[in-house]
């Protein structure tokens, strides 16, 4: 049944070299696991892009709850925690996949090194990554305010400060970034945006870079 649906689309629609051209190719000998059991390491930006998943699913599902004001956003944290069927299943994946997205991108970044793959033809891909790698810590930054407690209010409040102690400039980025002269309700808003909006429109955009470089100069050879 899915063949014959498939080949009524394809007739119209002509999809098949799209996604051929998209998924259609042989992983090169020395990057697959099953003939070199150190070619493990070339998995570590695909488990990345996993994680990356699950991180803007169950993200998508925590906004359901989650009310970005200081007046309810710890209660609402706390209604999806423990009131909501699932709910802490799935902040559990958000909260533990946040920790373990930067530590598996960083074991990517660690084999791009070591590999030597960030040399001539493919450093703009390196760039891109630097910039990804930026926009992750972002993402987490500005998710620890989220739950408004304690330990999120006195975090960023301290992330803050180091960020006000650059020297010249440091007092206007502080600002900047707090909405004003404290960490309130601006700066909760204002990390809400970046958090859900702003940071994961730019992963994104640099995601499509990546993997698009990423086609088009093949995966680095051997050492
Ligand atoms: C969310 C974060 C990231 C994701 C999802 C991701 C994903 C990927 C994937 C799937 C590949 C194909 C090869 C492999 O899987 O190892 C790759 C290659 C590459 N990545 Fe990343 N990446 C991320 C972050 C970074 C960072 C932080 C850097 C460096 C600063 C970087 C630099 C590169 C380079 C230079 C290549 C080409 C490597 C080669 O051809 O051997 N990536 N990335």
């Amino acid at each position: 049944m899915f063949k014959s649906m498939y080949n009524w689309i394809d007739e119209r629609l002509d999809i098949t070299p799209l996604w051929r051209d998209v998924a259609d190719h042989e992983v090169p000998e020395h990057v697959n696991p099953a003939h070199h059991f150190s070619a493990f390491v070339y998995c570590f930006g695909g488990l990345t892009f996993f994680l990356v998943v699950i991180q803007i699913l169950s993200g998508m599902f925590l906004t359901m709850y989650y009310v970005p004001d200081i007046n309810n956003a710890y209660l609402s944290v706390d209604y999806l925690q423990h009131k909501v069927a699932f709910g802490v299943i799935v902040r559990g994946m958000h909260h533990w996949g946040a920790s373990l997205v930067i530590v598996m991108m960083f074991l990517h970044t660690l084999r791009v090194f070591f590999t030597g793959s960030y040399k001539a033809p493919r450093e703009m891909n390196w760039v891109v990554g630097m910039l990804i790698f930026f926009v992750m810590l972002g993402l987490g930054l500005t998710g620890y305010l989220l739950p408004w407690d304690n330990k999120a209010y006195y975090a960023t409040k301290v992330t803050l400060n180091i960020a006000g102690s650059v020297p010249v400039i440091g007092d206007y980025i502080q600002r900047l970034v707090n909405g004003g002269e404290i960490v309130g309700a601006q700066t909760l808003t204002r990390f809400f945006a970046l958090h859900v909006f702003f940071l994961p429109g730019a992963l994104l955009a640099l995601l499509a870079g990546h993997f698009f470089m990423i086609r088009k100069q093949g995966i680095s050879g051997p050492l």
